[in-house]
């Protein structure tokens, strides 16, 4: 193993969509960031200079980070901001992961423009577990604002009310021809006919899970967040905010004479608004030989793909069950049994009551505000990692993260009385190693949505899930504790429930949240405690001297 060496310059950037140019926060002035190339196995070293006059900090989202919990990025959860003007080096190793993941600004709305790909190889001479590809190609789905993002949720933050939406979808940072002034700002993918291409998709949007199709061509799922999944073929790819999918694209055995929509779109479940556009994208195949070149007169047939309807909550649960690890004898799922403590946790939007000095614009003068078991999280002021290393809670946090919603969970179609939230810096802690279960159960008080949750420093097992209320007496005996897909975000699906088991055995704080960044705004978030085991390699090491502080 090596040491990958990186340095991003945080800066601002001059970039033109939709016929307007903006200045947009970005790694080393591109959009999207550069990507970073490592092994299993190896070390890496980010060195973060912030030349913006924003705090910044940087996540690396689903990266492990084993005893390396200061190296994960989130904002007031295990640093402070990397403030204007100040740098801050990430240290870190890949351990027992290879695939697709992500970076991205982990602060306000910041990761609107600040994001790129990880790519992890394999170990040298190690093969993957399918036909090794040709290419392989970052897809990397984001959402465009003409606003300035900040402000857009600022904004929203002050009023009470639902951000604006975004302006367009992306490909790798284009909207394509189907918006004003984009037809040049069109992502094409160029292949040769025969061959095998590995495309690496990451959804880097802000608010909206997205479908993703290539037109008459099949995709076959290899791959979700960094981890081997059972070989599947499908036409469409359904990918939340903050998921990787590899996918193999076979080409064509010969050179069509057409042309390939490669379109990317959201799947929307619930009440509010959402940017209902489509970016577009075209697969091309390269024109090679001389023998095409006659074909130059033929008109280029245009194919385009078919998407599901935006609310499919049936191809979406179908979708997610088809998804299995590959639990292959080098590859295996390694499901916690037996559980040592079981979470219930409800995760939904709600409302508060409004303080006095707050311009609530929302319902009877309250705000929306979103929660897990009631309870909206609120940023504390000092990173929770220092408060929680140097025994200096009081203040920041209170250990008192309920285990279960404050009244028992029961939906019958109506909303139920307990809409209302409390906001508090709430922490669950757990011991070293212990078997975690977790059914996370979509309250569907504002309507039924999914959420995409995210848990830092860990992969959980999705050892089962289903529509409606989670049925604690019959539905456990249906959990697949053989080979459930192993991910680091799960869609809590519309209306339904998902359960999660996974093992704590990474000392740190960690942050758990929706992966929609607007709900993440609202409070949907919390944070887990996992303690130092006895032994000494089961211990988080103090902080780097160049921690930054608040
Ligand atoms: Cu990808 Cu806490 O985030
Ligand atoms: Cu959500």
């Amino acid at each position: 193993s090596t040491t990958r060496h990186y340095k991003f310059d945080i800066k601002l950037q001059n970039v033109t969509r939709l016929c307007q140019t903006k200045s947009i926060v970005t790694v080393n002035g591109q959009f999207p960031g550069p990507r970073i190339i490592a092994r299993e196995g190896d070390r890496v070293v980010v060195k973060v200079v912030n030349h913006v006059q924003y705090n910044v900090s940087i996540h690396w989202h689903g990266i492990r980070q084993v005893r390396s919990a200061w190296a994960d990025g989130p904002a007031y959860i295990t640093q402070c901001p990397i403030k204007p003007g100040q740098s801050y080096v990430h240290k870190f190793t890949i351990i027992g992961q290879r695939g697709t993941l992500w970076y991205h600004a982990h602060i306000s709305w910041l990761r609107s423009t600040l994001h790129g790909p990880i790519v992890i190889l394999p170990k040298k001479h190690v093969p993957y577990p399918f036909p090794h590809p040709f290419k392989q190609i970052p897809i990397v789905l984001g959402e465009w604002w003409k606003a300035d993002t900040e402000a857009v949720i600022n904004q929203a933050t002050q009023t009470g009310l639902a951000p604006n939406t975004s302006d367009a979808h992306t490909i790798n940072g284009l909207p394509g021809p189907l918006h004003n002034c984009s037809a040049k700002d069109t992502f094409k993918l160029k292949v040769l006919p025969g061959k095998t291409y590995l495309l690496r998709i990451i959804n880097a949007a802000l608010n909206d899970e997205m479908f993703f199709s290539i037109a008459n061509h099949t995709l076959l799922v290899v791959d979700a967040d960094a981890v081997y999944v059972k070989p599947f073929r499908t036409n469409i790819v359904l990918i939340t905010p903050g998921q990787t999918t590899n996918v193999l694209l076979k080409t064509k055995s010969k050179t069509p004479n057409a042309k390939f929509v490669i379109a990317s779109r959201p799947y929307a479940t619930g009440p509010a608004s959402f940017d209902n556009t489509t970016a577009i994208g075209f697969l091309e195949y390269k024109k090679h030989s001389l023998s095409n070149t006659k074909s130059k007169n033929k008109t280029v047939k245009l194919f385009r793909p078919t998407l599901p309807k935006f609310n499919d909550t049936i191809f979406a649960m179908n979708f997610n069950t088809k998804l299995r690890s590959l639990n292959s004898k080098k590859f295996p799922a390694k499901v916690p049994k037996t559980v040592d403590k079981h979470f219930f946790f409800t995760v939904g939007l709600g409302i508060s009551q409004c303080s006095k000095n707050q311009a609530c614009q929302g319902p009877n003068n309250t705000r929306v505000a979103a929660a897990i078991n009631n309870v909206s999280f609120v940023m504390p002021n000092t990173a929770l990692l220092q408060a929680h290393f140097f025994n200096k809670s009081k203040g920041v946090f209170t250990t008192d993260f309920p285990s279960n919603p404050p009244v028992k969970f029961n939906y019958t179609g109506t909303p139920p009385k307990n809409i209302m939230v409390k906001s508090g810096t709430k922490v669950a802690v757990l011991p070293y190693n212990t078997k975690v279960e977790l059914v996370l159960q979509d309250t569907s008080i504002l309507g039924a949505e999914s959420h995409p949750l995210h848990l830092h420093g860990f992969n959980f097992f999705i050892v089962g899930q289903g529509n409606g209320n989670f049925d604690p007496k019959k539905d456990p005996a249906k959990f697949n504790l053989v080979d459930p897909v192993e991910r680091n975000t799960a869609g809590v699906p519309a209306g339904g429930w998902v359960a999660l088991r996974f093992l704590a055995d990474n000392p740190g704080v960690w942050f758990m949240h929706c992966h929609l960044e607007v709900h993440t705004s609202w409070g949907l978030k919390m944070a887990w405690i996992v303690q130092d085991g006895k032994r000494r390699n089961q211990k988080l090491p103090p902080p780097p001297s160049d921690l930054p502080k608040c």
